[in-house]
């Protein structure tokens, strides 16, 4: 313990204007509204226009969080994006939103760990708060998954959309993030991947979307009620302080069996997965944002964010606000 914490003084989001319901999904592939709902509550998605990148719904987002911060860009210290859906190859969504920002000098880079992404971004910006070399970071996860969908393929095209989040961290005396735990397992890559790169000037393998929905649902559930207690534990504190619960927006029955397992009342669960469906990296600043600024969370709530995803990846952060 440095004496240094991080607190979030801002959270933004932003959503592309396209929406694309269970309704609109039906009419392209064999689904129907009744089996997304009942099996992941999933009732819409929002889609990326084509001249929309991740680095596009970044800065929107960062905006928001900057303008509830009460500061401007050129206050930041360090960039971190959590994208497993950069704008390129490289340079990295961080250097573009960077510049998109039209600001320069500080260091940014992308963190990528797929649905875990804004987690273990966040984790990795309080640590370096906690080093005393910065002020103000800016911390986003942004995702245009529709890219990266097989749309033919109805076991995933109908569960994902696309989204940003963003919280601005302001180095503090007063908690701020009170713990963070980050998880891998990479030999559980291949229930969830996307296995094509470029190579030689064209794209190998298969750049889309794969998943054994049962073994990543299981994995979920029994990681995130895990890693919950794990962080709840370094930081001296019961599941019963908790005010908040903020797990990665996967699958509804994924939320509801990991706050069953927590004790936790739906109650005290913020879901945007209905709306939203599964945004990756930017689902939880997402929720994050829609909770502080409708009134939810409010001065010093306690809150738990988590996140799992490919790799595997897993994390949890605690935090409060
Ligand atoms: O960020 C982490 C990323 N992903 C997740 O967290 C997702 C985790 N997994 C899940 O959410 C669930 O496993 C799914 C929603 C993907 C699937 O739900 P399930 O209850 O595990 O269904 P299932 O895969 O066992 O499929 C049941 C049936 C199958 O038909 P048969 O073989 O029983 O005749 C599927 O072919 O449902 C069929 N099915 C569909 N039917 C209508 C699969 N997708 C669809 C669909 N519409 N979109």
């Amino acid at each position: 313990m440095t004496g240094i914490y991080s607190r979030i003084i801002g959270t933004g989001s932003y959503l592309p204007a396209k929406v694309l319901t269970n309704k609109d999904l039906a009419a392209t592939v064999d689904t129907s509204d009744e089996w997304i709902q009942q099996r992941t509550g999933i009732r819409e998605r929002h889609i990326a226009a084509e001249n929309e990148s991740s680095s596009d719904l970044a800065y929107q987002a960062t905006q928001r969080a900057l303008d509830m911060a009460g500061i401007t860009a050129d206050k930041l210290d360090l960039i971190l994006v959590a994208t497993t859906t950069p704008d390129m190859v490289f340079p990295s969504t961080a250097c573009i939103l960077q510049a998109k920002l039209g600001i320069k000098g500080m260091p940014a880079f992308d963190v990528q760990a797929v649905c875990s992404g804004f987690i273990y971004a966040l984790s990795t910006a309080d640590l370096y708060m906690r080093s005393g070399q910065y002020e103000h970071i800016l911390v986003v996860g942004a995702e245009v998954y529709s890219r990266i969908l097989d749309w033919e393929d109805r076991g995933t095209c109908v569960l994902f959309g696309d989204g940003a989040g963003a919280v601005v961290l302001k180095r503090s005396t007063e908690p701020g993030i009170l713990a963070s735990r980050l998880h891998a397992d990479g030999s559980y890559a291949s229930i969830l991947s996307v296995p094509g790169t470029v190579s030689g000037g064209k794209v190998s393998g298969r750049p889309l979307l794969q998943m054994e929905g049962t073994a990543v649902f299981k994995f979920a559930v029994k990681v995130l009620e895990e890693v919950a207690l794990e962080v709840l534990d370094a930081a001296g504190m019961q599941k019963s302080d908790v005010d908040w619960l903020i797990p990665h927006q996967a699958n509804i029955r994924i939320i509801q069996s990991t706050a069953k397992k927590l004790g936790m009342s739906m109650e005290r669960v913020i879901t945007t997965v209905d709306r939203h469906a599964n945004t990756s990296a930017a689902s939880v600043p997402l929720a994050l944002d829609e909770a502080v600024r409708d009134g939810r969370i409010r001065s010093g709530h306690h809150v738990l964010l988590e996140g799992v995803g490919g790799g595997f990846t897993w994390g949890a952060v605690l935090f409060k606000w």
